[in-house]
């Protein structure tokens, strides 16, 4: 009778009862062993020639979140060449992607496909079609994966199989490959379990007991192979997002800023008013401030900080400017808003510390009523900073930014001219990201306006930048889809790395 290890001799015995040929997943059920035991037995009894190891991959496909909608609604050319006869078989495209009643997003698609596929001619800005076209294989495809929920794209047809690939480039469809594993028994693995398999005890843990009793200079010691797999653990971590804002909030440490933090919700005239934004700025309007509707006002500042706020509003007061010529009312500043930046905290800071130097930071959530897509949230994060000093000047703004973007990892940082209703000069960032070959904005930056800082009293300039952070995190974390980020996919969470 030969030895074999014990995991060895289980997964020999495992593999005799299954037939002599069977899926890893399987063997595991069975021996009830855990999964990277049965691999580091299988490897050691391949190397021994008793076990055949056999790899195959297999690719499962789904359906995207976006496929989902077309397998229901049809494809975009589908629904466009049915509104084309419903118009009488002949209209423009604009015509025919309102009948069909496209999303914005999917018109050009929509007229792309439906020249790909010669459903229609096209004479001038005309659209032309003589009836419809029967379903094509990726029709089929979606709507046998809207009904089975996945395949294996191994065991499609192969115009199925094409079609899959067309459909995963148009990320309709996901693919996940995988490899299966299955373990055969060789004529001398069959022999051997034929013969009978005697397992070694091994002794994997050397105990007090085991040394006091000398029993160890008798067992068998298990050998430990640090190169062989183990299994994966998934331990508790931070959030990557968290990471990268912790990894922010250092970098403005080293550079000796304080952090600060406001409420979400604020007073119209801390998040506009104090920020000389005059109460018909377009900004304020419904759709791109969320209001609340209860409570629905909060309570203003001191009475000297409204006075003047409203005076430089109406004719610009001590600050030389000639202010925005309109009758300023407190009733518009007091209605609460959920922060649409953080300068409103900023600002309502430097209200309560004129004394310079003031450094001060934060990385806070702010909320834009925007239409929800992969580059728009309606609740993101912002960094913000200021510094007024005696005599800081632009340059001291553009070298601080310089170094902090640096820290965080970007290179190149260049500075353009823009524009801020409270800020002069106003400048904004971008920085050049060679993997993706494009230019992204960082941050809106300048210094405070006079109408801005005279009504608070503050004497000296006042150096501001603000800019969102989940560009950044998409960038460091290579997600393409900003929505990804508050997914909570777990597999995804696994997937990134400890620490960067
Ligand atoms: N508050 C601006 C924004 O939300 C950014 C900014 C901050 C611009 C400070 C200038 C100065 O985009």
């Amino acid at each position: 009778m030969s030895e074999l290890r014990e995991n060895e001799q289980k997964t020999m015995l495992t593999l005799e009862k299954l037939g002599g040929r069977s899926p890893v997943a399987q063997i595991v059920k069975t021996s009830g062993l855990a999964h990277a035991a049965v691999m580091r037995a299988a490897l050691s009894l391949s190397t021994k020639k008793l076990l055949q190891i056999h790899e195959q991959k297999q690719t499962t496909i789904a359906l995207s979140e976006e496929g989902k909608q077309h397998a229901e609604k049809g494809l975009p050319e589908r629904r466009s060449i049915r509104a084309l006869i419903k118009l009488g078989g002949e209209a423009t495209v604009e015509e025919t992607v309102n009948e069909a009643a496209l999303e914005e997003d999917f018109t050009t698609i929509a007229s792309g496909w439906l020249h790909r596929k010669n459903w229609v001619t096209m004479k001038g800005n005309m659209l032309k079609t003589s009836g419809e076209p029967p379903m094509e294989v990726d029709e089929k495809l979606l709507s046998l994966l809207q009904e089975k929920g996945s395949l294996i794209i191994e065991s499609i047809s192969k115009e199925m199989k094409s079609a899959a690939y067309v459909l995963k480039k148009r990320k309709l469809i996901e693919m996940d490959e995988k490899t299966l594993r299955e373990l055969e028994l060789t004529d001398t693995g069959w022999k051997l379990v034929k013969r009978g398999i005697k397992a070694v005890e091994e002794v994997s843990q050397l105990t007090p007991e085991l040394i006091l009793s000398k029993k160890w200079q008798k067992v068998k010691l298990r050998k430990f192979d640090v190169t062989a797999p183990g299994p994966v653990v998934y331990p508790g971590k931070i959030h990557p997002m968290q990471e990268i804002i912790q990894m922010v909030r250092e970098a403005f440490l080293e550079m000796g800023f304080t952090e600060i933090r406001g409420s979400i919700v604020q007073t119209a005239f801390w998040n506009f008013d104090a920020l000389f934004q005059p109460q018909d700025h377009p900004a304020r309007e419904m759709m791109d401030t969320f209001y609340l509707a209860q409570p629905k006002e909060g309570r203003l500042p001191r009475k000297n900080f409204v006075d003047a706020v409203a005076k430089t509003h109406e004719n610009g007061w001590i600050t030389g400017s000639r202010g925005w010529q309109y009758k300023w009312g407190p009733q518009e500043a007091k209605k609460l808003i959920m922060r649409t930046h953080t300068t409103a905290v900023t600002i309502h800071y430097l209200a309560e510390h004129r004394e310079p130097p003031v450094k001060v930071f934060s990385v806070d959530r702010i909320y834009r009523n925007e239409r929800l897509d992969y580059k728009h949230l309606a609740e993101l994060y912002q960094i913000e900073g200021i510094i007024m000093d005696k005599n800081v000047t632009l340059r001291d703004l553009i070298g601080t930014l310089k170094e902090f973007y640096l820290k965080l990892g970007l290179k190149r940082v260049e500075f353009w001219p823009s524009y801020f209703p409270y800020t002069e000069p106003s400048a904004q960032a971008t920085a050049y990201v060679p993997e993706l070959k494009t230019w992204i904005e960082l941050c809106g930056m300048g210094i405070f306006r006079p109408e801005v800082v005279a009504p608070f009293g503050i004497k000296h300039p006042v150096l501001a930048w603000g800019g969102g952070l989940e560009r950044l995190v998409m960038l460091k974390l290579g997600v393409d889809d900003i929505r990804f980020l508050y997914k909570n996919d777990l597999g995804w969470i696994r997937r990134s790395p400890v620490c960067r």
